[in-house]
């Protein structure tokens, strides 16, 4: 039987551990960056102005949403109901293809808007309110001007970068003749989650402190924050890049080879995200299978760049029975059969991947906690989306723990975190119902 004692594998695992004096270092620098991102100095965090506003918690109205930012989007109606409540009408899902992720704005805008006509049915008379949740990097002029920057995710349209996407979206309404729908705000999909949680609270308690962080762990990772004084910003947490002092050679190669987002964009992202865990893991067995630790035949999930699935480091970590019975499946799936010791080792440096995602997240939010309440004088909430704080087991309590290990268990024990499961249509609608009552301010 093969002994992983010693070698590769643990020099593997080494590499991928992260201390507690590596993390408070990192929080540290990504607070400096918040600042240097806000003075408009060189920095990797972008700290984009929103220009969405708190909700009172009493928004009432019909809106349409749009939420794009990943394979899977939505269109939805919502009806916010006021004392923090809301329903959701009627929705339909878009799927885009790989092709379409490198196809055209129009081509894509055309998908959106088809089916936002497919949502409102025959109402057409009826005027209606449209929150446009993009989440990709945007840079707002006001709540419905946002000028597209380079896209993420692995998404590259032609004829998006450099243009306004409300009027991208107006237009392709109008090929639809849809002329009865006002696109009134466009909001990243962090800024969801936070306002979303803020007009629930609100709406049963009118006194309550708005929502502080907004946090999305699905696909890509992101970070909004609601400043004191300055307002909600869209920090693109996911291009933090001195994650660069933690790199192995696992994520220099994953970062070196890949075309979208280039190297050295979205560091932190690609160590941090769905999109890229499993990815990693893939990385990494697929060095032991040439190095012969693992004496498996090189199958094609092996060598095939993201066929290494972030869900299956899910059902990996799930699979608690003694001979790990479902990791065993999955290999098989894949063509591979395993040694009891090898599944082992495959849980193992999944778990440690993951680890890794979760402690780089508490880094990242201690540093914008530092940045909010310097002191740490207040209590604090966090509204988390996406699913990989939501569907892999134990990621919630793995960023959690560390949090307490970075500032400690006093200050941690005054951070709630609240998961709030599909934010992005009742918080965009939030968003467009403030906007349209607000005005459209520059
Ligand atoms: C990527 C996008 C960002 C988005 C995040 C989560 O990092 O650049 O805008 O918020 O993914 O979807």
């Amino acid at each position: 039987m093969t002994s992983f004692i010693d070698g590769l594998p643990n020099d593997i695992i080494a590499s991928l551990t992260i201390s507690v004096e590596q993390l408070q270092a990192l929080s540290v620098q990504f607070q400096v960056e918040i600042d240097r991102g806000l003075t408009g100095d060189r920095s990797s965090l972008k700290m984009l102005q929103t220009f969405a506003q708190q909700p009172r918690g009493d928004e009432r109205g019909r809106v349409i949403v749009v939420d794009w930012g990943g394979t899977h989007g939505r269109v939805v109606m919502v009806d916010l109901q006021g004392s923090g409540k809301y329903a959701v009408l009627h929705q339909k899902d878009l799927k885009f293809t790989d092709a379409q992720k490198t196809s055209s704005a129009e081509i894509v805008f055309g998908i959106i808007a088809e089916t936002i006509k497919q949502v409102i049915g025959k109402d057409q008379q009826r005027s209606y309110s449209l929150g446009f949740i993009y989440s990709f990097p945007a840079r707002l002029k006001k709540i419905n001007k946002a000028i597209a920057l380079p896209m993420t995710k692995g998404w590259h349209l032609t004829g998006l970068q450099g243009k306004d996407i409300v009027e991208l979206l107006t237009l392709a309404l109008q090929k639809q003749g849809l002329t009865n729908v006002t696109v009134s705000a466009v909001a990243n999909d962090t800024v969801a989650p936070m306002v979303l949680h803020t007009y629930c609270t609100k709406g049963q308690h009118p006194t309550a402190k708005p929502t502080e962080i907004g946090l999305i762990l699905g696909t890509g990772t992101n970070q909004a924050v609601d400043l004191p004084s300055l307002g909600i910003y869209n920090m693109e947490s996911g291009n933090f890049s001195g994650v660069i002092s933690v790199h192995t050679r696992y994520d220099r190669q994953l970062d070196q080879e890949l075309r979208d987002p280039p190297s050295g964009a979205q560091l932190f992202e690609k160590m941090v995200s769905g999109q890229y865990l499993g990815e990693l893991v893939r990385r990494i067995l697929y060095k032991l299978v040439l190095q012969k630790v693992l004496s498996w035949p090189v199958v094609e999930v092996l060598q095939t760049p993201f066929a290494f699935e972030t869900s299956s480091l899910s059902r990996i970590a799930k699979d608690t029975s003694p001979a790990l019975k479902d990791i065993e499946l999955l290999l098989q799936e894949f063509g591979i059969q395993s040694t009891l010791t090898e599944r082992r080792l495959v849980k193992e440096i999944a778990h440690t991947v993951v680890r890794r995602s979760a402690r780089l997240v508490a880094a990242s939010v201690t540093g914008t906690l530092r940045k909010i309440d310097p002191l740490w004088a207040e209590e604090h909430t966090i509204a988390v989306d996406g699913s990989l704080y939501g569907r892999y087991p134990g990621y919630n309590q793995m960023v959690q723990t560390t949090l307490a290990e970075i500032i400690g268990v006093d200050r941690a024990k005054r951070v709630q975190w609240v998961f709030v499961h599909n934010s992005t249509s009742a918080g965009a609608a939030v968003i467009a119902a403030v906007a349209s009552r607000e005005g459209f301010s520059e």
